[in-house]
Formats: structure tokens, C-alpha cells, sequence
């Protein structure tokens, strides 16, 4: 971990007009720097950058957020590279934390296997271009396959020499630790010595984020049968087969340029596809897809597209997979590639442009190819085609997202149309997994300390969602003026921080998780003598905290000097009337929540009871309409939204 000191030296010298100036044209408007927005085409600048709040927003498409989830957002950097990426600029020295001794030694054996791995990459490499048997064998069978010299470099693919003490000699010499070597994967004991993993292959280097070299695939060039076709990477410190797609690396910038990511299944699909321009792809290694590779994915864009071929095995184990990309909120489409080719064959068959074209007009959607395969195997029996009923009624009801919730609903109506069964029966029995699936959750979080997650869904159907959504609105006012405001004076004796922590007591006056959250931090913060402000939340590693926090604060605008000479008005700004503001904000907040209680205690009064408890109901009902009238009166004459 990076130090908080190291953070905050970060920090402290991050000029993000100088950050956002190097990737983009800025130009001066008032206090504000102007210039075209990088997240999306644009003609007429709209991408907004303020000095002064340290944030950035485009009034185009809506992003915003600071000069590190820049950094994220246009170079795809993790939260940790970007802090590398501006220590270095900087001048930064990077103090790491104090860690625990098994972490520290994990950190120690990852660190030494990229060393490793990358000092056999280029042993590799040297193999393929520079010895004769890697010229004649490895580099003239890819050269047959068609790759191209430079997409061999750009991949940095190698060859393993059929010599089984090649790359065990230079590394023995070089000093690297035996153990460490096995633990790689790259070489092997055998009859106790150490010998060459990866004889007479192909190979093709696994790149993290960053570039560096984290394993190995190696495929056999001579087919044999007793051999495996490739050999990967043993789990270890830094290959977790579940947390790698192949090609991320390469691909990145064009899923998120595209808004799509393609999937294919092997290191040569990724590589031909890049070799004929596509190079918003990558590979899943022919097994199912797990959530960790579906969020990597999701990082980048929401449309995950699928091109396998016809009749592999694989689309099985992707099919497998989908429930939980669904879940995961993903759009996911399916393309099967026609004939005995796969995208790697198939491009160099038929060209980039004719490539793109079919998948582009081949796209199926998932759900629905699963149902016709499903009906198709089901034929006339009645029994399977309604297990088949139930199946995609489950599968459906996975996609519980709030924003989903139109995509649920046309599924639906496609889906009881296939089937030819009734629409609403079929929106019933999504229902009613939905349903179980909320009491289980329910069950579990009510056992544990885990928060439930929300369950939009249900809300959507009530009546009161919108009357929610509105509320929300209030919830943010507080967090805004405490964020804003929170280091002012509110009284001789208290901050407006010390106000609103006193009144916030009472943690049922938010509904939101999240925004309690940014609540509970400030007030961390706070009592361990800090002094937070926005910027200390725009700084957070919560990159979900910081994203809220931006989203809350307000982006200054500049009244125009033709405003205000033209009125000859001043117009207070917020920074002078916070008094009120706080006020008004927290006020809302205590005011719904009494609302709230005279409802429910009406409700309850027009239960059968007996005339004791009659009376105290009516005793709270008039207390807590005091309490309304009260709070009213404070509020004075500023005007409830
Ligand atoms: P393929 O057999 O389609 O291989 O397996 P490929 O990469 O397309 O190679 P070519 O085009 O035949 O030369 C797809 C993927 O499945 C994994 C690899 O990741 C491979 O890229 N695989 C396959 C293995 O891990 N081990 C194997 O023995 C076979
Ligand atoms: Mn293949």
C-alpha cells in the first residue's frame, strides 16, 4: 500500500490543468479551462476543467471527476498506477506502508516472478528471431500462419528451443532462486535437475495492466499426441487464471474507444484480430467466464460480445458463464462464426472489413439464442419446454439492476413470444424467483454484517419510487453542505461539521447507504483531527466514494459580467447564505422523517385497539405534529423544496 503521507505529497503538487494540458488542448474561458472532450467525438468544446475545485466535467457527456479518475478513465490506469503515474512526474518518493510479513513476502515473490518472466520473455524472443532453429522452425511456422514481423513484436511472442537446459542455463547463471523458477512454471524438475518447461513451443507472454510479463501460454508446433497443446502458467503470486483475460493489455483502449469488447476463445484469435485491425478483443481461454473476468470487462463497457466458433466446445462453457454477466449488468451477445473457422481463420479468410461486417449483422442476443437452442432440444415434450419455461424465467430475473429494468421487460415480451405462452404469466413467474431470491439474500444479510445490496427492483414497482428518488435529492443537499461547508462556523462554539454530526445522531434519516457512508467517513475524518474537505474524498481510494462525492459537489459557473452589470444585481452566492442552507437541507431531512412517523402511526391508529393504547396514539400524533409545526417554524422563510 501507498503511504497517506505519500498520497498527500501527491496530492499537494497535482496541477490538473498541467495533468489534463498534456492529453488534451486547453484553452482559458474565465476562471475555467476549455477544450474537446476526450470520452467522446465532439466539435464544439464542452469539457470543462476548474483550477480552483480541482475537477474536471464534461457538459456533453456527463463525466467528470479529478486528475487521478482522468488518469483512470483515459489511460485505464488502476487507482494505484495513477498515484505511480503522478509520483513519477512529481518527483515523487513512493513510501509503501508498513505491511504484515506474509504479505510483504508475497509482494516480495511477486515482484521477484515479473523479473523472472520478464527476463525469459526476452529470452524467448531472442529464441525465436536470433537462433536457427527458431528462424527455420518457430518464426517461419507463424510466418506461414501469417503474422506479420511487427504484430509478432507488438505481442512480443517467443519460442522455447527443443534443448531441455536452454533457458534452465542462463537462468542458473543469471542467479535466479530454483524454487522461484519452478514456481513460474518456465522450467521443471526432472530426475532431480532442473529442465525447460516449454520445449519446442510457441510463446505467447500474458501481460497484466501495466505491461509486464505475468505467464506464459506455449503451444506445441509440432502436432503430437501424447503432448498437450499448450501448457500455461501454474497458479501463483501473480497468474490467477480466474482474474486474466488474454489481451487486456493490447485491447483496453479500443473496448473502451468502441464500447464493446469482443471475446474469443485463444491467443491466436486475439492475435490475428489485432494483426487485422479489430483490437477491441480478447480471450477467454475456451473455459467459462468468471465474475472476476466479467468485472474486468465491465470496467471498460457494458456490451460483451461473444464470437466463438459454431461448434466448439466452448460455447457450452460460455453459455455456463452468462448468469452471472447478467448480473453483473452486462449486455451480452452472441456471435457464432460459420464453417469449421474460428476468428483467427476466419479473418485472415475473409479480411477485417467483411469480418466486422458479419459480426456486426450476426450479432444474436444471448438470452434469446439460448432460448431457441433450449426450445430446439425440448422439441414437442411438454415436461422439458417447461423446465425450459422455468429456466429462462431464472435467468432473467438475474437482471435486477435498476437501470435493466426496461431490458427485463422486453425480454420478457420476446421471450413469452417465442415460447408462445402468456406474457404476464411469464412476468409473474420472473417474479416470483426474483422474490425468492430477495428472501434469501434477505435471510443472509439479516445473519451477517454484510449490507444488503439494492434491490431496485421492488422499488420500481412500488408507487413510491419516484417520491424516493426525489427524497434522495435532500439526502445529497445534507452531504453537499457538510462536504462544503462542513469546516465553517456555525455557532460561537460549533462547526457546521459539530452541528450536523449532532443532529445526525439519529441514522434514520437516510435511506442511502452510500451517501451515509460519505457521512460516517467525514465524521472518521473529522474526529481523527482532520480536516476534510471535497478534495480529501476526491483523493480516496473508494473510488465509488469519490465518484459520489464528485457527482454531489457543484460545479462552479461564473455569472457573467454582462449579468451583473446588465442587472446591476448581486446575487448572494451560496458560500454566504450556507447558514441557511445547512438549516433548510437537514431540517428537510427531520421533517420527512416525522412525516413519515405520523403515517405510520396513523396507520396504526386505525387498527382495532384498546381505548389505553387509542390514547397514546393520539398523545404521539399530537406530539409529533408540534414537532412539524416546529420544525416549519425554524425553517422560517426559507421555502421547502
Ligand atoms: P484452441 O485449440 O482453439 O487454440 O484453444 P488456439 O489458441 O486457437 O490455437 P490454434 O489457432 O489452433 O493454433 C483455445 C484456447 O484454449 C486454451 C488456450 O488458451 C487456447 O488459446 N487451451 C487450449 C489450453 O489452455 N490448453 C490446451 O491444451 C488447449
Ligand atoms: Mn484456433
Amino acid at each position: 500500500m501507498i503511504s497517506q503521507q505519500t498520497i498527500q505529497q501527491i496530492q499537494s503538487r497535482i496541477d490538473i490543468i498541467e495533468i489534463i494540458g498534456s492529453f488534451i488542448k486547453l484553452k482559458k474561458r474565465g476562471t475555467n479551462y476549455l477544450g474537446l472532450c476526450p470520452f467522446h467525438n465532439e466539435k464544439t468544446p464542452s469539457f470543462t476543467v476548474s483550477p480552483a475545485k480541482e475537477l474536471y466535467k464534461c457538459f456533453g457527456c456527463g463525466r467528470s471527476g479529478n486528475a487521478i479518475s482522468f488518469l483512470m478513465e483515459s489511460e485505464k490506469y488502476s487507482y494505484v498506477e495513477a498515484l505511480r503515474w503522478l509520483a513519477a512526474k512529481y518527483n515523487v518518493d513512493i513510501e509503501e506502508t508498513a505491511v504484515s510479513p506474509e504479505v510483504k513476502e508475497q509482494q516480495q515473490v511477486a515482484e521477484s516472478l515479473h523479473i523472472i518472466n520478464g527476463f525469459a520473455q526476452k529470452h524467448f524472443t531472442k529464441n525465436l528471431f536470433d537462433t536457427e532453429e527458431g528462424v527455420t522452425v518457430a518464426l517461419s511456422y507463424l510466418k506461414h500462419r501469417g503474422f506479420r514481423q511487427d504484430i509478432i513484436e507488438k505481442f512480443q511472442l517467443g519460442y522455447g528451443l527443443e534443448n531441455r537446459n536452454d533457458l534452465s542455463a542462463v537462468a542458473l547463471a543469471n542467479q535466479f532462486n530454483p524454487d522461484l523458477l519452478v514456481k513460474s512454471g518456465l522450467l521443471v524438475m526432472r530426475n532431480d535437475e532442473l529442465t525447460d518447461n516449454y520445449r519446442g513451443r510457441i510463446i505467447f507472454p500474458i501481460h497484466n495492466n501495466s505491461g509486464k510479463v505475468i505467464g506464459f501460454g506455449a503451444r506445441i508446433i509440432r502436432n503430437n499426441d501424447r503432448a498437450p497443446k499448450y501448457i500455461n502458467t501454474p497458479e501463483n503470486e501473480l497468474y490467477v487464471k480466474s482474474k486474466i483475460l488474454y489481451g487486456t493489455y493490447f485491447a483496453r483502449q479500443a473496448i473502451d474507444k468502441n464500447d464493446e469488447c469482443l471475446l474469443v476463445e485463444g491467443y491466436t484469435d486475439v492475435v490475428s484480430l489485432h494483426q487485422a485491425g479489430v483490437e477491441n478483443v480478447v480471450a477467454s481461454g475456451g473455459t467459462s467466464l468468471t465474475v472476476d473476468q466479467l468485472r474486468i470487462v465491465k470496467k471498460y463497457t457494458n456490451n460483451l460480445t461473444i464470437v466463438y466458433d459454431g461448434d466448439s466446445a466452448g460455447v457450452k462453457a460460455a453459455l455456463r458463464g452468462m448468469d452471472l454477466a447478467l448480473e453483473e449488468g452486462l449486455n451480452v451477445k452472441l456471435v457464432l462464426i460459420p464453417g469449421n473457422e474460428d476468428p483467427d481463420s476466419y479473418v485472415n479468410k475473409v479480411g477485417a472489413t467483411a469480418f466486422t461486417q458479419f459480426v456486426k449483422e450476426n450479432k444474436k442476443d444471448f438470452i434469446l439464442f439460448q432460448l431457441s437452442v433450449a426450445l430446439k432440444d425440448a422439441g414437442d415434450d411438454t415436461q422439458r419446454k417447461s423446465e425450459v419455461v422455468n429456466q429462462i424465467a431464472e435467468t432473467i430475473s438475474r437482471i435486477n439492476k435498476a437501470e435493466d429494468f426496461t431490458k427485463q421487460q422486453d425480454y420478457i415480451r420476446q421471450c413469452s413470444q417465442l415460447l408462445r405462452i402468456d406474457e404476464n404469466g411469464l412476468n409473474t413467474l420472473v417474479n416470483k424467483f426474483i422474490r425468492e431470491r430477495v428472501g434469501k439474500n434477505e435471510s443472509r444479510f439479516a445473519s451477517g454484517r454484510e449490507a444488503p445490496p439494492d434491490v431496485l427492483t421492488d422499488l420500481q414497482q412500488d408507487d413510491n419510487f419516484n417520491l424516493l428518488f426525489r427524497d434522495e435529492m435532500h439526502e445529497r443537499a445534507v452531504v453537499r453542505a457538510l462536504v462544503e461547508f462542513g469546516l465553517k462556523e456555525w455557532d460561537e462554539n460549533r462547526t457546521v461539521a459539530d452541528y450536523l454530526m449532532e443532529e445526525m445522531v439519529d441514522e434514520d434519516l437516510f435511506d442511502n447507504k452510500q451517501l451515509l457512508k460519505v457521512m460516517h467517513t467525514y465524521r472518521a475524518w473529522y474526529d481523527a483531527g482532520m480536516a476534510p474537505t471535497s478534495k480529501t474524498f476526491l483523493y480516496t481510494e473508494d473510488q465509488q466514494l469519490s465518484t459520489l462525492v464528485v457527482s454531489i459537489m457543484e460545479f462552479p459557473y461564473e455569472l457573467s459580467e454582462k449579468w451583473k452589470t446588465e442587472f446591476e444585481m448581486r446575487v448572494p452566492t451560496r458560500d454566504e447564505v450556507y447558514r441557511e442552507e445547512v438549516l433548510a437541507t437537514m431540517n428537510y431531512l427531520k421533517l420527512r422523517k416525522i412525516k413519515r412517523l405520523i403515517d405510520q402511526n396513523q396507520e396504526d391508529l386505525g387498527k382495532p385497539h384498546t381505548s389505553e393504547e387509542q390514547l397514546m396514539l393520539i398523545q404521539t400524533h399530537q406530539h409529533l405534529k408540534m414537532m412539524e409545526r416546529e420544525l416549519i417554524r425554524q425553517a422560517g422563510t426559507v421555502i421547502l423544496p
